[in-house]
């Protein structure tokens, strides 16, 4: 096992697309990716939406539907590795998936301990587990132990369930398990997805002799600098924030220069991002109804990044029509 200074993975500080079932799927990490590349700076890894294990070894055709990029050495068009999250309580059974996802090319495997959803937690999954820290250990030394010893297995964690009183014995958890590294979203399950984020209570897992990946609630340059200062990593995880900035990931290196011509080229603008929407509902869904919705849900959080996108948004609101909105999109440049 590697510790916090021998990995060459965390040589430099990582930047990373968050899971987020529904939202960064296959089509949405392409695109995402894509820009990010552009920009010039490439996010390190993503991770895939939890897939979730509960009675078999899942067929094949269930990993290819979720991660797609296995098709093509597990990167997407741009080169960004798809780690693959697995969700799941049965520490055999998750090792079991863990060794097969590897065999199909996996180049690392992620374990989800922060789902708070409903059917996910009454079946003893996500982050309800984060009150049972020993089940947590079972899990993770399970699939450490299953899989090829050269691909990393980390765990992604919130601070707690209801509260933060068995962050010790999560760490220790942790710690026992043999896992590479330690993503924390910095609230509790019942803390949910609202603000504010509590980074500095990321500083309780820095002891840990792995890396730490601070996530949650960074929006742009000011709080991911205030999220490595308080959560003392500089290693950062971007979910909705990457979503709603395509460009977050460059933003949050910026350094305070006035004038600075990188910092110019570096900044997605509108006209450049609609390029990538159009990609967006060109690319490849079950349907045009669920791209069309797709789209929507990106649009209406593009909202809160670009005062472009509330005008457009005002005028397509209502349209069903993928040909339509395009056509409204190419208007809009
Ligand atoms: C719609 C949505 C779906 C999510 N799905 C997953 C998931 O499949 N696996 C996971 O580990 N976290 C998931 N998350 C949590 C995110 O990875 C991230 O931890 C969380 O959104 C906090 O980061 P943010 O405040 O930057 O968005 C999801 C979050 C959202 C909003």
């Amino acid at each position: 096992m590697s510790n916090k200074h021998s990995n060459p993975l965390f040589s430099n500080p990582v930047r990373l697309l968050a899971p987020m079932e529904g939202l960064t799927d296959p089509l949405m990490r392409q695109i995402l990716t894509q820009i990010a590349a552009d920009l010039g700076r490439p996010y390190d890894w993503s991770v895939s939406e939890f897939i979730r294990v509960t009675q078999t070894v899942l067929p094949a055709h269930v990993f290819y539907k979720y991660v797609p990029e296995l098709h093509h050495d597990a990167k997407t068009a741009s080169g960004t590795p798809i780690h693959i999250q697995l969700l799941g309580s049965e520490a055999q059974l998750m090792a079991e998936n863990a060794v097969f996802a590897c065999e199909l090319g996996a180049p690392a495997i992620d374990i989800n301990f922060g789902c708070p959803a409903k059917t996910v937690n009454s079946h003893r999954g996500g982050s309800v587990l984060l009150d049972e820290p020993e089940v947590m250990y079972q899990i993770i030394s399970a699939v450490r132990q299953a899989v090829p010893s050269d691909i990393p297995v980390s765990a992604k964690i919130r601070l707690g369930y209801t509260d933060t009183s068995r962050m010790d014995d999560i760490r220790g958890a942790i710690d026992a398990s043999g896992a590479d590294w330690l993503t924390i979203h910095a609230r509790t399950k019942t803390q949910g997805y609202k603000p504010p984020a509590y980074w500095e209570k990321i500083q309780g897992f820095n002891s840990l002799d792995i890396p730490v990946i601070a996530n949650g609630e960074i929006w742009n340059t000011e709080q991911a600098k205030l999220c490595i200062r308080q959560s003392g990593t500089s290693h950062l995880m971007l979910g909705r924030g990457a979503v709603t900035r395509p460009d977050l990931i460059v933003q949050v290196d910026k350094i305070d220069v006035a004038n600075d011509e990188s910092l110019i080229t570096s900044t997605l603008l509108w006209s450049d991002l609609i390029t990538h929407q159009i990609r967006f509902l060109q690319g490849e869904a079950k349907n045009d109804v669920v791209l069309v919705g797709r789209y929507k849900q990106w649009l209406g959080m593009l909202t809160k990044g670009y005062m472009e996108a509330q005008s457009l948004w005002n005028e397509i609101k209502r349209q069903k029509d993928k040909a339509a909105i395009i056509a409204a999109l190419q208007a809009s440049r």
